[in-house]
């Protein structure tokens, strides 16, 4: 089976987050379940430079008023084609924004343009490239799906993921007229959302089927509170949503390997891992007090619980713990931060900005990660830190929930804890659950059984790899079936 995957990031291409992480693994977990991806992503300066040898392999007229150069490259296990539109994607800031970190005010330009490319793809511009089934991935490959249904009347299989609902691709309804679409793409059941235009909100009512990064998340996106405003929308949709958790690719994230690292390490030699610990004190100029050493590696924005971070600092700094923090985001959450760590130099470190070593020396280093996210579709940090042997502390939500096993009494007896669980997701719980880690890791050997457990914790991509391929396989029979007709299937996931 032949499936053009269309994302707007893509390790180690371009990366904002873990939709990039996840679009880069899933294509290398799927070949082995017999599914080929290629991965359509837009021309950013950053995927160019990566991609010198790239080949031009046809051109798209007329897309919304450009023209498109597809190119095809083959890097590190991944097959793609790069959509080359430099009005659009060859820009001096990031993927979304510019260097000021505003929004680009063209996105929903920018990205209409990727998913009618996608899909005058899918249906086979571009001929000599057969595609199966279409997988898109958040709201900027959301439009993908309605183009396909409402202006080329096609029933072509789509599968759209989500990776956050709270990232919706809502505009002005005066965007509609340029979008090149018939009016009934542009009514309630499809894009029109409170009077604007909901790029996700069309691409979950034209998908043959949606999928979401967690069991957990898919049931809570049906209630209003983690439904964003589109959990009457996903009600339609209920017997057509799946949730899939998010595996990680193991050898780009394996300690025993990691060029990242001063010191590469395993299961069976832990005590290695000390001098990682010792590096990441370094290089924050923190003093060892032998306490526990803390870590947040994360977005700093409210989902995230960021803005919490300084109440959990002043319960590790009392128990003679240490905290460094690796992130970027919301500028008040970033200066509350930046008070915290002048206040306590010898305990807090910050580091305001995206760094790839920094990331992997903080799960390699760290005694324990926190990730007190008030809702979390899937959440990738936290199966990181238990591959390197750092405890996760959670809040209990989404994938964090069902991820995490907490170091509870019984769990502990049975030897299954990996990590630290509090709810609900506010600073006294959160002070509470540090208290109960700084406790736990004062007794070292039940702690070294902790990180053992949790470094056993299998979190490859292949069960999940499998899951979307029998969703995709499901999908694709039910519409070869009815010979180009409705592709809508259900599936008992195993
Ligand atoms: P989200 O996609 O919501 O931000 P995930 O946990 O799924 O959350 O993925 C976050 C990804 O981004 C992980 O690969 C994590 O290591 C990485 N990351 C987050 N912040 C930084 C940072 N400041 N520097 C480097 N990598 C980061
Ligand atoms: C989103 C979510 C995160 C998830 C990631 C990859 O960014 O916030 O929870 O792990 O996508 O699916």
């Amino acid at each position: 089976m032949h499936v053009l995957s269309v994302v707007s990031e893509i390790y180690p291409l371009i990366k904002t987050g873990g939709l990039a992480d996840v679009a880069g693994a899933l294509p290398k977990a799927l070949a082995s379940q017999g599914v080929t991806v290629l991965s359509l992503v837009p021309g950013y300066p950053q995927v160019l430079a990566q991609l010198p040898y790239r080949q031009e392999i046809g051109r798209l007229e007329a897309v919304l008023g450009h023209t498109a150069i597809v190119s095809r490259a083959k890097t590190e296990g991944l097959d793609l084609l790069v959509l080359e539109v430099p009005a659009l994607f060859d820009r001096a800031g990031g993927p979304y924004v510019d260097e000021d970190a505003s929004d680009y005010p063209d996105n929903w330009l920018r990205f209409a343009v990727l998913s009618l490319a996608g899909a005058r793809i899918g249906l086979g511009e571009l001929q000599h490239l057969k595609i199966d089934l279409v997988h898109v991935h958040d709201w900027q490959a959301a439009l993908l799906p309605v183009y396909l249904r409402h202006r080329y009347a096609s029933t072509l299989p789509v599968v759209c993921t989500i990776h956050n609902l709270a990232f919706q691709g809502q505009f002005a309804f005066d965007i509609a007229p340029r979008l090149d679409l018939p009016s009934s793409a542009l009514d309630v059941d499809c894009l029109e959302y409170y009077g604007g235009i909901g790029f996700l909100k069309g691409g979950l009512t034209c998908s043959d089927i949606v999928t979401t990064v967690s069991p957990t998340y898919s049931r809570e996106i049906l209630s209003p509170e983690l439904g964003m405003g589109l959990d009457g929308v996903l009600q339609t949709r209920r017997s057509a949503l799946y949730g899939i958790v998010n595996g990680i690719d193991s050898e780009v994230w394996n300690p025993a390997v990691d060029p990242y690292l001063p010191m590469t390490y395993d299961v069976r030699s832990l005590a290695r891992r000390q001098q990682n610990r010792a590096a990441l004190l370094r290089r924050f100029c923190l003093v060892d007090h032998r306490g526990p050493l803390f870590a947040a590696l994360t977005r700093l924005t409210w989902q995230k619980g960021a803005d919490m971070l300084p109440a959990a600092a002043e319960e590790v700094v009392a128990h003679g713990g240490c905290l460094v923090i690796c992130g970027q985001g919301d500028r008040a959450i970033e200066s509350a931060l930046q008070n915290c760590a002048e206040r306590y130099r010898e305990h807090i470190g910050l580091h305001v900005g995206y760094s790839e070593d920094l990331a992997h020396l903080i799960v390699a280093g760290s005694d324990i990660l926190v990730q007190p996210s008030r809702f979390e579709p899937c959440g990738l940090t936290q199966l990181y830190a238990m591959r390197y042997g750092a405890i996760p502390l959670v809040s209990r939500t989404g994938g964090l929930s069902e991820t995490i096993i907490d170091a509870n009494e019984a769990a502990m007896a049975r030897e299954v804890a990996t990590g630290f669980q509090f709810h609900p997701v506010e600073p006294h719980s959160f002070r509470e659950a540090v208290r109960r880690a700084c406790e736990a890791y004062s007794d070292r050997s039940s702690w070294s059984g902790l990180q053992r457990q949790a470094m056993k914790a299998d979190f490859s991509w292949e069960r999940s790899a499998a899951q979307y391929a029998q969703l995709f396989e499901a999908v694709w029979g039910a519409w070869h079936q009815s010979t180009g007709g409705s592709a809508r299937a259900s599936v008992d996931l195993p």
